[in-house]
């Protein structure tokens, strides 16, 4: 392809991905597929790779990450970050009113909305192009966190439209609560500490030193306020419309109000209706709309005089402990949980809470019986917040943390400088046992979907497997007609017996998750601390698992992020005699134990085949598959011709090529019949 035909198609990607990237996080539509979607994309970025001179700083390649900030730039506000005065009363609000009135003396609007509850951000565009994303700070200067917030796909990195030259753009950076509760769950997984509630997430992530695992956590933003010389705008209500237009992500939840009545209609409505909202907020803002007005308004030393902030109470209810339940987690960490009478509480019945760690049962001085304060704040799982001590039993006896697993009677360990307590029995505790294979079969980890948590619970109660190995051990007789009867929530009793093809797809999948790349299988291995970005680290720096076992505290601090925790962690984990045993009967089992390259032959199975991979597929990635392909000496091509041997197709394949793969008679087949070719 010549240059100017690559910068052609480079500009006509760039225009589509962010077209249907704009609808899509910002108007929450679609007009292409996913793997659409994502065709273009890898187009964009071989394009880019070849002709590197074609990357723009505003190309959706951006979007994906990959800049690494060691230390955020310090850089001072044009216009300084100021905050709002708070209110909680009707009276207050009337009173900033009337202020207003006297200060002014002429009719005034407002304009309500709602107080999102993440972290503040500026955006400075240049000529329709986003170049600088500062933090607050401390409200004279900010951090320069752009290449982190260049990930955050509903912030437009070039503008559409009418747009001024010059301007900047104020909004909030927040998790919405889908993505916030799969990363906790993730980070629960890895044995990391989760984030206590989407705001402390959303200020964590935008910190983060590698801009891809910003790109991979999924923050949105919403911007509230437009700022700048000269702006060619009466109102503030009619610079947001306009800012929406030029692809910023504006509410549609925000109401003109022209006295105190409408501000309160606003603030009651927003009162029970933000728990159905997707995100959190903690209040409304109400902000004069006229601009002259603002001007004329000013600013105290703190905040503007022309805005308020109406903050929510969080909900709170009275209610009884019944009892401290203690669930043991994969990595063995005991959680306490609260068991309450049940309360209404913001709209929901209320009937646990979590109590974290013993340091929160200890703070709150918690007795059985006690009645208590639950709060359902910015949090999803609502907490104790306080004790009535007037209300205590006299003859209660304080909330004792436990000293043994209640799964296996082990006595329980804590680490010092750490909250939590731990049972250290992580070769047969049953929850860790179950926890790690769920861990292990998970799509980020060996991706061996045939397999779940309850297939996973029926092998492991049927005594088929006890630990990660007994998988590849397992066969067709003892799996098919294998039963285990539930009960689902309903309390109905459900049965589920393994048939024959139940019993393939199991036994397919598990001799697939063989090739699955070392970095993969050391994540899975769920040690703790070691999360997928860790494991690549690990594995790059110790190309197997073998250097890896040999690797000394010196050694794996050395590794980039990697510091004392992990690396004890680690080294803990190759302590265990058992770790050692699992790791040999892996290798026995012929799993990745150490980085293969594409030139590292496995076989020669594909030898004189030439594919065409098209399509997604559920076990791999196509790239994963195009480096397995290699791996058993067949070849990639690039489009299908009669010398073609296969057609290796997965979901949403594209038509022009089924049909010209049915036209040339080449023989199209499906993942699973490429694992059955390779599985020697
Ligand atoms: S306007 C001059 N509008 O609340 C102040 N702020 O304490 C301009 N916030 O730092 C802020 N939602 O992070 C404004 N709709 C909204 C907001 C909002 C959330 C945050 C913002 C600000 C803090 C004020």
């Amino acid at each position: 392809m010549t240059k100017e035909a690559a910068e052609a198609r480079v500009n006509e990607l760039t225009r589509l991905l962010n077209h249907h990237n704009h609808l899509y996080y910002v108007q929450a539509r679609t007009q292409i597929s996913d793997y659409e979607f994502d065709m273009l994309l890898e187009e964009l970025i071989g394009l880019e790779k070849h002709f590197p001179d074609l990357v723009k700083d505003d190309s959706p390649s951006q979007r994906v990450g990959g800049e690494i900030t060691k230390n955020f730039r310090t850089i001072a506000h044009r216009y300084s970050m100021l905050s709002l005065s708070n209110s909680y009363s009707e009276s207050e609000i009337v009173d900033f009113h009337n202020r207003i009135q006297k200060s002014l003396n002429e009719a005034v609007e407002y304009v309500c909305e709602l107080k999102y509850d993440g972290v503040a951000i500026s955006l400075r565009y240049e000529s329709g192009k986003l170049v600088q994303a500062l933090t607050r700070g401390d409200g004279t200067q900010g951090d320069d966190v752009t290449a982190n917030v260049k990930t955050i796909r509903s912030i437009p990195l070039s503008l559409k439209g009418n747009f001024p030259e010059s301007f900047e753009i104020r909004g909030e950076i927040f998790y919405p609560h889908a993505s916030f509760e799969k990363l906790n769950i993730e980070r629960e997984n890895e044995g990391q500490q989760t984030f206590a509630n989407p705001r402390n997430a959303a200020a964590g992530t935008l910190k983060l030193q590698d801009s891809a695992e910003v790109a991979r956590r999924r923050l949105d933003c919403w911007l509230y306020y437009m700022m700048g010389e000269n702006l060619p705008f009466a109102t503030h209500y009619e610079s947001l419309q306009a800012a929406r237009s030029w692809g910023f992500k504006i509410s549609n939840n925000m109401a003109v109000c022209s006295n105190a009545e409408e501000i309160f209609e606003y603030i009651n409505d927003w009162k029970t209706g933000r728990y159905q909202l997707p995100f959190d907020i903690d209040g409304i803002v109400i902000k004069v709309n006229n601009f002259r007005q603002q001007q004329d308004l000013g600013f105290t030393a703190k905040s503007p005089r022309w805005a308020i902030a109406y903050k929510y109470k969080a909900e709170e209810a009275k209610t009884r402990l019944i009892s401290v339940a203690f669930q043991v987690g994969r990595t063995g960490a005991v959680t306490p949980v609260a068991n309450l009478e049940p309360v209404l509480l913001a709209g929901t019945t209320v009937k646990r809470a979590s109590l974290h760690n013993a340091d929160i049962i200890q703070q709150l001085d918690l007795y059985e019986g006690d009645t208590v304060v639950v709060e359902k704040g910015g949090e999803i799982i609502p907490k104790i917040t306080s004790v009535i001590l007037e209300e205590r039993l006299p003859e209660a006896l304080p909330v004792s943390f436990i000293e043994n697993c209640p799964e296996c009677g082990t006595a329980l360990v804590r680490t010092e400088g750490e909250s939590a307590w731990y049972c250290p029995n992580s070769s047969s505790c049953p929850p860790q046992i179950k926890g790690k294979l769920e861990h292990f079969i998970s799509r980020k980890a060996m991706n061996i979907d045939s397999l779940g948590e309850g297939k996973i619970e029926m092998l492991y109660d049927n005594g088929l497997i006890h630990s990660i190995a007994d998988l590849y051990d397992l066969n067709q007789t003892q799996l098919f007609g294998l039963k285990k009867a539930f009960e689902g929530e309903d309390g109905k009793v459900r049965k589920m017996s393994f048939r024959e093809k139940t019993t393939n797809n199991i036994l397919t999948s598990i001799e697939a998750s063989k090739t699955v790349p070392y970095p993969r299988l050391l994540f899975a291995l769920g040690i703790r601390f070691v999360g997928e970005t860790v494991a690549k680290k690990l594995a790059e720096a110790f190309p197997s698992i073998d250097l890896l076992m040999m690797a000394d505290k010196e050694a794996l601090i050395a590794v980039d992020e990697i510091g004392d925790r992990i690396a004890e962690s680690v080294l803990s984990f190759f302590a265990e005699p058992e770790s050692h045993k699992l790791i040999e009967k892996l290798k026995n089992h012929g799993l990745q134990l150490e980085v293969i390259k594409s030139e590292t032959q496995l076989s020669n199975a594909l030898e004189g085949k030439s594919f065409v991979v098209s399509g997604v597929f559920s076990q791999f990635s196509r790239d994963e598959i195009k480096e397995i392909i290699e791996q058993h000496g067949g070849k990639n091509i690039g489009s299908i011709s009669s010398k073609t041997s296969y057609v290796l197709a997965g979901e949403n394949m594209g038509p022009a090529k089924l049909e010209k793969a049915t036209k040339l008679g080449v023989p199209i087949i499906s993942e699973t019949e490429f694992i059955q070719m390779i599985s020697i």
